[in-house]
């Protein structure tokens, strides 16, 4: 369905589960990593895990939308980090074992579906929205390296 909008509005829909969650909804990237620690640890050594080191004080909100985690800039960041709920989806309702092994009710809870190059190049561009330093963005680059979805 998405598929099938124009880019503006496929954007809009795909950022609609990030405007729609409230603060409490938000689990942060520790809790995830509880459960999926090879993630976390892949995670943990790229940029989007340091980003803070970016910045002397905290960002502005202008700046957490893309360089945090959480409603930035209309509302509050959770972290100042590119977490594993910025591109999986605010994750407090499906972040349970046996729901996170059913797949469709862990997608109807807020987990985003990643599964096709499209839907995961427009997670990608919220935030990499143009190439910078000169090189074309690569949205299939791995994230987070540990399993056989990342080559
Ligand atoms: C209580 C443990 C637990 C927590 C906390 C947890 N998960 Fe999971 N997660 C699981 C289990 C179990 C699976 C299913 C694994 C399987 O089927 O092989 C899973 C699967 C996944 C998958 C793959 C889903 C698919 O079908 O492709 C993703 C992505 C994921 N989790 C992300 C997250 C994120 C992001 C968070 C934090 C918001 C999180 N998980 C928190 C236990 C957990
Ligand atoms: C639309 C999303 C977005 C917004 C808003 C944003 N950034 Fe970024 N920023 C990025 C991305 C994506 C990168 C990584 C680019 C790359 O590696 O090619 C980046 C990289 C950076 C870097 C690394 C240095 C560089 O140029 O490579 C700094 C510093 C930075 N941003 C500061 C800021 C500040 C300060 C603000 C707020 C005024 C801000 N950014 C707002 C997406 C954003
Ligand atoms: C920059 C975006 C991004 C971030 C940040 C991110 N992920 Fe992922 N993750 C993905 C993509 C894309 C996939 C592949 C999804 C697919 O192919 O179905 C994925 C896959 C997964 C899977 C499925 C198994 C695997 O390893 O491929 C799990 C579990 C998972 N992520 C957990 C996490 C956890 C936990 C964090 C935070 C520590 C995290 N992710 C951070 C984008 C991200
Ligand atoms: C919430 C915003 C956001 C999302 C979503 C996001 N990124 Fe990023 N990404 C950033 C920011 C900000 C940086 C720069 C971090 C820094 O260097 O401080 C970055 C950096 C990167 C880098 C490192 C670039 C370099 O030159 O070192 C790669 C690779 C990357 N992102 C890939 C992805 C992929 C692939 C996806 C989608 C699966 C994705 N990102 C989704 C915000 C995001």
């Amino acid at each position: 369905m998405i598929g099938k909008l124009p880019p503006a509005l496929a954007m809009v829909a795909a950022l609609a589960p990030f405007a729609l969650a409230s603060q409490r909804d938000w689990t942060g990237s520790a809790a995830c990593g509880s459960c999926h620690p090879a993630e976390l640890a892949a995670w943990q050594i790229t940029p989007h895990a340091m980003t803070r080191s970016r910045f002397a004080a905290r960002p502005e909100a202008r700046c957490l939308a893309c360089h945090g985690t959480g409603e930035a800039p209309a509302g509050r960041a959770i972290a100042v980090e590119v977490g594993c709920e910025a591109c999986h989806g605010a994750g407090a309702a499906y972040a349970e074992d046996d729901l996170m092994r059913d797949r469709p009710v862990a997608l109807a809870l807020g987990m985003l579906d990643l599964s096709t190059p499209k839907l995961r190049a427009a997670s990608c561009m919220q935030c990499h929205t143009r190439a910078t330093r000169g090189k074309p963005f690569d949205p299939t680059a791995p994230v987070h390296p540990v399993s056989k979805v990342h080559p």
